[in-house]
């Protein structure tokens, strides 16, 4: 039995993203009602980077009237909220607060339950927004602009995280390799776009941390490579192409590599992959065919959910309020927050 629609409330960096979810755990992938989402790049591309005063004020000015929208799309009034959801942290103070702010105010007014959700949490169970969702026990890859984790997910809510990035995570070091190379911000994409029409193999390079045992990540060696790579080249279209599609293939490789390692180290057979990185093409192709062949299952959020959005928040605050987990009228958030 479904619960009452929760609203979800996005918004710790620079996407606004709000959506309604009922949930019922027998039925886990059929409870999205309707979500729409704000991207601020357009705002922060001349900063090349986003300016965090400039997100809460674009934050204040669309989450409402995505809210409004988000009901008319489900059909559905205040009146019919069983809770409400946001993101309560990591993210910038600022962008947290404008919707911690909202949520809090809705809920009092309404005499709902609420509560502020983990951002990586969100992340973490995006994938159960799909149909034939994967049950824990699962390995999970978070990889986005701030984090690059795996997490063994025994139950929603028991969390073990079995390696972290010791610098750049993997989402920031596509972004800042983009910039080095020359790409417009948002890096990442682009950069992922450019390496489609290169060759893999004309450049390589290192794998890091790959050929000593452990599961963490450090990908700031990788940006230098590359620099160094650009720096001596011809600078031509085509080199570009083949310089960002060599380091795409590196972290991708990387990236496997670890995942198979805590599959083996936690016997686990299931792997989910969220996060900005993990709508990366040649990732999840890459990562499907080594589960097909090595045995093990990988599930992806669709593409639009892995980067941030409100579907994951209202999840993750549907499953916790469901559990009784509401938290007091405090408007509290979390800018350091660890999963
Ligand atoms: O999860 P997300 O939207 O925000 C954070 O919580 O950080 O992730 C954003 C990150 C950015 O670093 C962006 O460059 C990266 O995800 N990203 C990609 C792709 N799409 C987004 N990286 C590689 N390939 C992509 N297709
Ligand atoms: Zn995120």
């Amino acid at each position: 039995k479904f619960s009452k629609p929760v609203l979800g409330i996005e918004s710790s960096c620079d996407e606004t993203g709000v959506a309604l979810v009922s949930w019922d755990p027998d039925q886990p992938g059929r409870g999205l009602l309707a979500h729409t989402l704000y991207s601020q790049v357009k705002l922060h591309a001349d900063y090349g980077g986003v300016v965090p005063e400039l997100a809460s004020r674009d934050h204040v000015r669309k989450l409402m009237p995505l809210v409004r929208e988000t009901l008319d799309r489900a059909g559905l009034g205040m009146r019919d909220l069983g809770g409400v959801a946001y993101t309560a942290g990591p993210g910038l103070v600022g962008a947290l607060l404008v919707g911690a702010s909202a949520a809090r105010a809705m809920a009092w007014a309404l005499d709902l339950p609420a509560i502020g959700v983990h951002h990586m949490e969100g992340h973490l169970l995006a994938p159960l927004l799909e149909p034939d969702p994967p049950e824990p026990p699962f390995v999970a890859l978070l990889v986005s602009g701030g984090h690059s984790m795996l997490v063994a997910v025994r139950g929603i809510g028991d969390y073990e995280v079995l390696g972290d990035t010791l610098d750049d995570a993997a989402g920031e070091a596509f972004d800042k390799t983009a910039k080095l190379m020359g790409l417009p911000y948002p890096g990442g994409p682009v950069l992922a776009a450019e390496a489609l029409k290169g060759d893999p193999g004309a450049y390589h390079f290192a794998r890091p941390m790959t050929d000593r045992p452990g599961l963490d990540f450090s990908f700031s060696g990788l940006k230098t490579q590359v620099l160094l790579a650009w720096n001596k080249s011809d600078r031509s279209e085509q080199t570009r192409a083949d310089v960002a599609s060599g380091f795409e293939q590196a972290i991708v490789e990387t990236l496997a590599i670890k995942c198979r390692r805590a599959l083996e180290a936690t016997g686990m057979s299931r792997l989910i992959i969220a996060g900005g990185v993990g709508a990366n093409r040649r990732l999840r192709a890459q990562l499907a065919e080594a589960g097909e062949r090595e045995g093990f299952s990988v599930h992806f959020p669709r593409l639009e959910f892995c980067t941030d959005n409100g579907a994951m928040i209202a999840l993750a605050g549907a499953i916790r309020l469901a559990a009784g987990q509401a938290q007091g009228p405090q408007i509290k958030v979390q800018p350091r927050w660890s999963l």
